[in-house]
């Protein structure tokens, strides 16, 4: 439960769930927490992992693959946040890299989508940073409707595709992990 302050700065804070859910409480966050701690063998090899900024041993936010909610297919989502002191900084887009990676080299998933808001600019910017491209509207509860961003494991094996160069740019920075 060490990490409990920081995930309860992200879980209450207004701009951080603004697209992807509820404020919690702090009661509700530790519920959270224990609740992703059980599910983590059910769920493997999908479902979230934190973001531990390894320097300071600090879970500064979370990334993961899991299905796709609100719909019929069965494709593969990728989703990413972090606390907020720790925007601007390129973290999230490191991790979204390295799951892209780990979706496309060791889970061989055929496909890895992003369901994100036209609103959420930050979002959107780190999905085409790594290279996800616009594909469709999706309706998605209590926000409308979002873009659906994605990615072939074909097209992600085309040699100049940006995330390979963009890994290399950010592995100049110290690892998150
Ligand atoms: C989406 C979210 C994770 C993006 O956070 P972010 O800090 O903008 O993303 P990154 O960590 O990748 O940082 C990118 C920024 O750091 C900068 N940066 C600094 N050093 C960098 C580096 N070495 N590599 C890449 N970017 C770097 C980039 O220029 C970029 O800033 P800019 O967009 O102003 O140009 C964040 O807004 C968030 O947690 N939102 C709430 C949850 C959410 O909406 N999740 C997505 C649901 S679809």
């Amino acid at each position: 439960m060490a990490d409990l302050p920081l995930v309860y700065a992200r879980a209450s804070d207004p701009e951080v769930v603004r697209f992807t859910g509820e404020i919690l409480s702090c009661e509700q966050t530790r519920e959270l927490l224990q609740r992703r701690v059980r599910e983590q063998a059910s769920k493997a090899p999908f479902g979230g992992r934190a973001i531990v900024l390894k320097s300071h041993q600090l879970n500064i936010g979370y990334c993961g693959l899991d299905f796709l909610a609100h719909s019929v297919e069965r494709r593969i989502e990728l989703f990413y946040g972090l606390t907020r002191q720790f925007w601007g900084h390129g973290f999230a887009t490191e991790a979204a890299a390295a799951m892209l990676k780990h979706g496309f080299r060791d889970l061989e998933l055929n496909e890895i989508v992003a369901p994100i808001h036209p609103d959420n600019i930050r979002s959107v910017r780190v999905a085409e940073r790594i290279g996800l491209r616009y594909r469709t509207k999706m309706d998605w509860p209590k926000q409308g409707q979002v873009n659906l961003y994605g990615l072939s494991q074909a097209e992600y094996d085309q040699s100049d595709h940006p995330t390979r160069n963009e890994i290399r740019a950010i592995n100049s920075r110290p690892k998150l992990c």
